[in-house]
C-alpha cells in the first residue's frame, strides 16, 4: 500500500494490517518523522473496518530506540512535548481496539523494546536481541518501559534489565515473559500472520473487548505520567550529554551524578 510514508510501510492482507519499520541505516531507530508515520498509520488502521489484527514487524531489526542524534538536538526544554508525544504514539498501540503482534527480528532496545511491550503479543526470532540500554546514555526509558516492562516480567527482571542496560537474547527474553514465542528468525511472519490468522477469525467485539478489560488491570497512567517527568529531568543533568556523546564518539561514558 503506497502511503507516501519514508520509515513506515503498511502491508494489507486481507483482515491483517502489517506494518513494517523501514530505517535501515540507524538500525531502525525512531525520529520524530517515523513517530509521526507511526502515528498516522495506526490511526489509519485502527479505522479500517477491514482490518482485524494489525501486526508490527522492523526490516532486519524491530527498532534500536529513539534517534539518539536527533534526540541530542533537542533543547531541555522541549524534550518534555517529545516524550510526551511518544507516550501517545505507544498509548496508540495498548489501546488500539483491535490485538497488536509484535514480530521482532535483531535488536528491540530502548523505544524499541517499548514499542515491542505496549505490543499485545509478542513473536521473536531466534537472533532478536532485548533491552533497555537508556542508563548507558544517561537517561531512563522514556516510552513507558518503566511502567510496562516491569507489569510484563516482575519487578525484579524489569529493575535488572533497566539498571543494568543489559541486553539478552531472544531465549532468555522468553524465559522471563518477555516474548510469548521464539521461533527460526526465518519463519517469524509466517508464525505471526498464522496467530493473526486465528485471532482474525474470533468475534471482533469479543476480541476487543477481552483486550480492553485485560489492559483495565494495569493501572498505569500515574507511573506514565510520572515516566514523563523523570525523564525531562534526566535529560536536563549533564551526565545525558556525556552519555550520548560517548554512545556517539564510540567510547566509554564517565558520569559524574551531576
Ligand atoms: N539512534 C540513532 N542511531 C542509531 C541508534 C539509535 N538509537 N542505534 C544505532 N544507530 C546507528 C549507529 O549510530 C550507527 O550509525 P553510523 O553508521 O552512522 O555510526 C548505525 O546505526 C549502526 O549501529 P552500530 O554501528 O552501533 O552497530 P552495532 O552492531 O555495533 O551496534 C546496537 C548495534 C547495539 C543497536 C548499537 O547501535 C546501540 O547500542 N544502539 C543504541 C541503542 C540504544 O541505546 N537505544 C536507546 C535509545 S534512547 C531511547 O530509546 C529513549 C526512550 O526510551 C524513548
Amino acid at each position: 500500500m503506497d502511503t507516501g510514508n519514508e520509515h513506515i510501510t503498511v502491508e494489507k492482507k486481507k483482515e491483517i494490517g502489517i506494518i513494517t519499520i523501514n530505517r535501515l541505516e540507524a538500525r531502525n531507530a525512531l525520529n520524530r518523522k517515523m513517530l509521526h508515520e507511526l502515528g498516522d498509520t495506526l490511526t489509519c488502521l485502527e479505522n479500517d473496518l477491514q482490518i482485524r489484527v494489525v501486526i508490527i514487524t522492523g526490516n532486519k531489526d524491530f527498532c534500536a530506540g529513539a534517534d539518539i542524534k536527533e534526540m541530542n538536538e533537542i533543547k531541555p526544554e522541549e524534550i518534555e512535548s517529545f516524550c510526551r508525544w511518544g507516550h501517545k504514539v505507544i498509548n496508540q498501540i495498548e489501546n488500539m481496539g483491535k490485538p497488536v503482534i509484535a514480530a521482532i527480528t535483531g535488536f528491540a532496545l530502548g523505544g524499541g523494546c517499548e514499542l515491542a511491550i505496549a505490543c499485545d503479543i509478542r513473536i521473536a526470532g531466534k537472533a532478536a536481541k532485548f533491552g533497555q540500554p537508556e542508563v548507558n546514555l544517561g537517561l531512563i526509558p522514556g516510552f513507558g518501559g518503566t511502567q510496562r516492562l516491569s507489569r510484563l516480567v516482575g519487578i525484579a527482571r524489569a529493575k535488572e534489565m533497566i539498571l543494568t542496560g543489559k541486553i539478552i537474547d531472544a531465549k532468555e527474553a522468553e524465559s522471563i515473559g518477555l516474548v510469548n514465542r521464539v521461533v527460526k528468525d526465518e519463519e517469524l511472519m509466517i508464525a505471526a500472520e498464522e496467530m493473526a490468522q486465528v485471532i482474525a477469525q474470533k468475534a471482533p467485539i469479543a476480541v476487543k473487548m477481552a483486550k480492553t478489560l485485560i489492559n483495565e488491570n494495569q493501572e498505569i497512567e500515574r507511573g506514565l505520567e510520572k515516566e514523563i517527568n523523570l525523564f525531562a529531568q534526566c535529560f536536563a543533568t549533564r551526565d545525558r550529554p556525556e552519555g550520548i556523546n560517548a554512545f556517539l564518539e564510540k567510547r566509554k561514558p564517565e558520569f559524574k551524578g551531576i
